[in-house]
This record gives structure tokens, C-alpha cells and sequence, in this order.
């Protein structure tokens, strides 16, 4: 593996998630794979899960760790190349080009990952991924995403990891739901979560209110129900999140509060389990019945952040190793 942007750099799923169980049994297994290396974690907004599991993860491959909030450690950077006659004038309030500072901090490091959401202001800005693009052009070293305006991989490999863990049929039925939330959100997680599941042996169902499709290109072979208690019938996984319309970008088009999801809901499915990524926000998303209660997954999903990010990790070392 070179780069890990999306599911498109997997070469075999079925070996990386195994390897992420395998990380799980055994962790300093491949200690002396990142030893004398080092990664970069770069993060353009918040975290918690995917900054720890990710440096813990580096730090069980024997990686050494750099880690920087970007515009509040260093210099806000610019993104924009300009075009030929027309350059950018760099007289605004960012201080560096990506051109350097990318260049450097891949003189510095031998993976860089990288956080940088959607701002939800231009669809076609965010779609087109410029911070991992750039990084990618400019960096000369494999780029990691830590989530991006699109996608959120090392979260659905760890979603990957915690389906196989406790799935009880060989093809499970698997309902992402949208879930109410009064801000808009990015529709990284969802976007990514359908692209994987339509790469696993999975009947996959995906439930919102009207005008909240997700782009065609993520959706795949999934069916969409717009009546959630029709959908939730008889699943085996219930997958919860909120996301901002797609169509009508960046908006949130109505609360929806009664899309939150109870225990009367998971009562529809066949014992089904659910599953969020965290952080989620308590009786506005999801009652505390059910995250509290014995079909929650959510805390196993969070651990398995290590593991998946392990295995992505492990891969791209070995790449280096073989190049
Ligand atoms: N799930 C997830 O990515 O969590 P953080 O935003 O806390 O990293």
C-alpha cells in the first residue's frame, strides 16, 4: 500500500481486516517495522478516538510520533495553486504555501496522516479533497486519512473489524440511519461507511428523511428507504449517524427529532447491535437505553480505531520496505 485515502487503496480487504484482529491478539508484534521512522500526524480539526488510536497504533509498530494542530501550532496555509498569468498574492491571513510546507514535513516524516473535514460551504471544493491532494503532490511520502471532506476510512476498517467480531450470520443485514442533530455535519462517515459495506457480504439498507441522499457514487448497491421503522426491520447491525443534505449542501433541512433512535426502534431489528462512531451526543441522536444498554457497540468500535489503524500502518511500512 502507497497512499491510504480511501477504500480504492485496499488491495485485499478481507487481509487487512484479518490483519487488524491479528494486531488485536498479538500488538508489538512488528515492533522493529517503524523503528528509526517517523509519522506525522497532522490535524486540521478536533479529535479524540482517531488521534490516540492512531498514535498508539504507530507507537506499537516502534514509529516515533510528530503531532501538530495545523493553523493553531504552525501557520495557516494556502491551499490555492493559482494558474498560469494569474498567481496567488499570498496577502490574506495565510502565512505558508502547502507547496513548502508540505515538502518540508515529508523531509521530516515518512508517513504523514492527516485530519481535514468538509467545511460545508462548497460542495465541489470539499468533493475535490484539496488538502490530501496536495499533501499527496508536494509531501513525496505516503499520506494517511485521518478523515477527510469525503471519507473517514481508518473508522469504517475499524467498523469493518467490529462487524466480524460479532456478526452471527454469514450475510447480515446492515441499516445506516441518519440520526437528528440541530448542526450540520459532514457526510465523511456516512459516505464512507456505505463504500465499504458495499464491498463486504452484506445486505445493506440506507435510511434518512427525504432530500438527505448521499452522493450516488457512495450509496453503490445499497437500498434506500425513507421510513425508518420499515428499514430497521429485521437488521442485524443498525449503524447510526447524522449528516448535513448533499443535494441542498451543507444544510440541515428539518430537526427530525422523532428519527432518533430508542429502544422501541432497536426492538424492529433481530437483536441487532448498534453501532456509532463516537462522539455522539445523548438523547438528541440516541437515547441512553441504548447506548448504555447490551446491544451497543460503540466502545469495541472505538478500540478497534487501534486496530484498523495498526493494520493500515503495518501495510504501508512493508510497501516501504519493498520499494
Ligand atoms: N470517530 C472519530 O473519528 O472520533 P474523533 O473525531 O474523536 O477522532
Amino acid at each position: 500500500m502507497k497512499h491510504f485515502l480511501s477504500i480504492h487503496d485496499v488491495q485485499d480487504l478481507g487481509n487487512l481486516i484479518s490483519s487488524g484482529i491479528i494486531a488485536k491478539r498479538n500488538p508489538f508484534a512488528d515492533q522493529l517495522l517503524g523503528k528509526n521512522k517517523t509519522i506525522g500526524l497532522l490535524f486540521f480539526n478536533s479529535s479524540l478516538r482517531t488521534r490516540l488510536s492512531t498514535q498508539k497504533a504507530a507507537q506499537n509498530l516502534g514509529l516515533n510520533v510528530l503531532m501538530m494542530n495545523v493553523g493553531q501550532d504552525s501557520w495557516g496555509l494556502e491551499l490555492e495553486e493559482g494558474e498560469p498569468g494569474n498567481p496567488i498574492v499570498m496577502n490574506g491571513d495565510k502565512a505558508e504555501h502547502v507547496k513548502e510546507a508540505a515538502a518540508v514535513i515529508g523531509r521530516y516524516c515518512d508517513i504523514i496522516a492527516i485530519r481535514s473535514f468538509a467545511e460545508l460551504q462548497d460542495r465541489d471544493k470539499d468533493y475535490a479533497e484539496q488538502v490530501f491532494q496536495q499533501f499527496k503532490k508536494y509531501a513525496g511520502v505516503p499520506i494517511v486519512n485521518l478523515e477527510s471532506a469525503t471519507r473517514h476510512p481508518l473508522q469504517s476498517l475499524a467498523d469493518c473489524i467490529t462487524m466480524e467480531e460479532f456478526r452471527t450470520k454469514p450475510r447480515p443485514k446492515v441499516v445506516l440511519t441518519w440520526l437528528p442533530h440541530f448542526k450540520p455535519l459532514p457526510q465523511a462517515v456516512a459516505n464512507s461507511f456505505c463504500e465499504w459495506m458495499n464491498h463486504m457480504d452484506v445486505e445493506l439498507v440506507v435510511t434518512h428523511p427525504e432530500g438527505y441522499n448521499l452522493a450516488p457514487e457512495f450509496v453503490g448497491n445499497a437500498q434506500v428507504i425513507y421510513d425508518q421503522k420499515k428499514a430497521l426491520e429485521g437488521a442485524d447491525f443498525v449503524y447510526g449517524k447524522n449528516w448535513s443534505s448533499y443535494e441542498h449542501y451543507g444544510q440541515v433541512l428539518a430537526l427530525n427529532e422523532s428519527w432518533i433512535m430508542d429502544e422501541a426502534k432497536m426492538a424492529l431489528t433481530d437483536n441487532g447491535k448498534f453501532m456509532h462512531c463516537l462522539p455522539v451526543r445523548r438523547n438528541m441522536k440516541v437515547a441512553d437505553e441504548v447506548l448504555d444498554g447490551p446491544r451497543s457497540l460503540v466502545i469495541d468500535q472505538a478500540a478497534n480505531r487501534v486496530w484498523s489503524a495498526q493494520a493500515v500502518l503495518k501495510e504501508i511500512l512493508i510497501g516501504q520496505q519493498e520499494e
